[in-house]
């Protein structure tokens, strides 16, 4: 008997604490019935990667989603298809996100990062969503792309109504359907201007026009740098700063062993992972943890609960930056483990390596208020104050007592 859980997963409740709820899922069963969301939920990490690992089992064409309307509407997506479709719409999208590619425009991050924290530094106070984390993900990343500047204004609605109206029917879902028809209908007018010249984008249209995926692809190939580029790493770099922030020890030690960067980010994808949950959908009849599934069944996998498993991490809720936390499956895992993951890693990294070198400590300065969001976990605001580090101590060695007023206001 597969166990059934019929509290709905999406309330507001739910959505701001929702770790107990993935314990008591995890601890039900390898599979358990979510009556709320006519879904099957795969909790636990082993189980979840068996999901993943298997796209002809359990496929992604039918819709990652958790309603029929995004479900559909998503089809021909990178994300939403399989096979050769997904191979050939892959090695487009993904040529100028290869660690290759990207070593190119690492400069420009760093650069790009370093005056970022400089100017916080300076100010002291501020709030660490739109000031901070929105930075990099809402300006560097269109120029990447190649977004112009009409519509930009509007990348951080659409992006949170993408996730949004991925999940199951409800209020939320519903109120995102204008901003995901807008994205949509944007995406589909980029698709027929010239793109600048060099951007990842306009790869998607001369890959077009030599034939390797047919023109009525172009839309979809575009919302798949649309969609998921913005509120994932906006909301990972927020969920950085909360946790560093509630967590002193942890960014001293960061400031002391400040090559822990990479890892430090690891460790905020796994405990506070931005993306919830996508779903699968069994081809035929499957098994995972040895209980049997039909054919034609909704699966949710869920990334933020197997990166809390207890049968896989020691002591899985403590924020700890010296544990290996490399084999997170925050970007998924498998054929369709995130594309732009070297992209987030590296604005994760420049941010974070910036605000090492020149901030001694965070304070939370109000409350944290969340963004509530069907499949984002992130931050509407989050008001911080620093202090800083002295010059000499850029070397990311904390200084013992160093004076709080460096560098002196601007007057
Ligand atoms: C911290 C930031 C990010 C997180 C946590 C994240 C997470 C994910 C996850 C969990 C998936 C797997 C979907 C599945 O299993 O079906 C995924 C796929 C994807 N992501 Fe990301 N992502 C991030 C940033 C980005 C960025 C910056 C881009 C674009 C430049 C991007 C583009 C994609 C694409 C195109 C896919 C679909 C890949 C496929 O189906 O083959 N992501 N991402």
């Amino acid at each position: 008997m597969i166990p059934v859980y019929d509290a709905d997963l999406f309330t507001d409740e739910a959505l701001t604490d929702p770790y107990d709820v993935y314990r008591t899922l995890r601890d039900l069963g390898p599979v358990v019935r979510l009556t709320a969301h006519d879904v099957y939920a795969v909790t636990r990490y082993a189980d979840v990667r068996t999901v993943l690992e298997d796209p002809e089992a359990f496929c992604s064409r039918r819709g990652v989603g958790f309603n029929d309307l995004i479900n559909d509407a998503g089809r021909g997506t990178t994300l939403m298809s399989d096979g050769e479709q997904h191979e050939r719409l892959r090695e487009v999208i993904g040529r100028p996100l290869t660690p290759k590619a990207l070593a190119e425009v690492r400069p420009d991050a760093q650069a790009l990062a370093d005056r970022l924290a400089d100017e916080l530094a300076l100010r002291g106070s501020f709030d660490a969503v739109c000031d901070l984390a929105e930075v990099l993900p809402a300006t560097w990343v269109p120029d990447l792309l190649g977004w112009p500047q009409e519509g930009r204004d509007r990348l951080i609605e659409w992006g949170a109504a993408n996730f949004d109206a991925l999940g199951p029917a409800n209020a939320r879902a519903e109120a995102a359907g204008a901003g995901v028809v807008e994205m949509a209908a944007y995406a589909h007018h980029l698709a027929e201007s010239p793109l600048p010249k060099g951007s990842m984008a306009a790869g998607i249209l001369e890959a077009a026009a030599r034939g390797d995926i047919a023109v009525e692809q172009c839309p979809f190939a575009i919302i798949d740098y649309l969609g998921p580029s913005l509120d994932t790493t906006v909301s990972a770099l927020g969920n950085a700063i909360w946790l560093f922030a509630t967590h002193p020890d942890q960014w001293q030690l960061l400031r002391r062993e400040p090559d822990r960067v990479k890892h430090a980010f690891n460790e905020v994808l796994r405990i506070e992972t931005p993306i919830s949950a996508f779903t699968r959908v069994t081809t035929r009849p499957a098994t995972i943890g040895g209980v049997e599934l039909p054919a034609g069944a909704r699966v949710m996998v869920s990334y933020a609960s197997a990166n809390r498993d207890e049968r896989r991490w020691d002591d899985p809720d403590t924020f700890d930056i010296t544990r290996n936390s490399a084999a997170h499956i925050a970007f998924g895992y498998g054929d369709h483990a995130c594309a732009g993951m070297g992209l987030a890693r590296l604005e994760g990294a420049a941010v974070l390596g910036a605000l090492v070198e020149r901030i001694e400590h965070f304070e939370l300065s109000g409350p944290p208020v969340r963004k509530l969001n069907n499949l984002i976990r992130s931050f509407a605001s989050l008001p911080v104050t620093v202090r800083v580090s002295a010059p000499t101590d850029r070397a990311g060695v904390p200084p013992s007592d160093s004076p709080a007023s460096w560098p002196p206001p601007l007057t």
